[in-house]
């Protein structure tokens, strides 16, 4: 590796307000590359445009996304059934299972 630091990636979820935004504003500052991330687009594409103020355009990328599909995908990888089931039919199960007890 040369001389030269490497460049540092964080992926911030939930970060259109509250915390996630805070900590996004305060990575991009210190001149991390900052992915925020939001379930709602709009939403998340107003924070990306409020923080431009700070002229950190360079350093943030918005991505949208809903934390449960990451919650869903660990809750199928930890069930040990990557072989033998298919991912949409081990949700609906699941999500029968949900329905029922809430
Ligand atoms: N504030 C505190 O002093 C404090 C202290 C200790 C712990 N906490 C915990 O830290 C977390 C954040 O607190 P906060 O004050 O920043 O809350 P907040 O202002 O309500 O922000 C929560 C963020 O999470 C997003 N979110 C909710 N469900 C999501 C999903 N399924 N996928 C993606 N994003 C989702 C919200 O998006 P939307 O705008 O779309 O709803 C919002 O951007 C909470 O779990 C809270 O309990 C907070």
């Amino acid at each position: 590796m040369g001389e030269e630091e490497a460049k540092r990636y964080v992926v911030v979820t939930g970060a259109n307000k509250g915390i996630g935004y805070g900590i996004c504003k305060k990575l991009a500052l210190n001149g991390i590359v900052v992915v925020l991330t939001a379930r709602n687009e709009k939403r998340g594409l107003d924070a990306v445009e409020s923080l431009k103020e700070f002229d950190l355009s360079d350093l943030l990328v918005f991505h949208q996304l809903d934390v449960t599909v990451l919650q869903v995908l660990l809750l199928w990888y930890n069930s040990s059934k990557l072989d033998s089931e298919d991912l949409t039919s081990w949700c609906s199960e699941r999500n029968s299972k949900w329905t029922e007890s809430s």
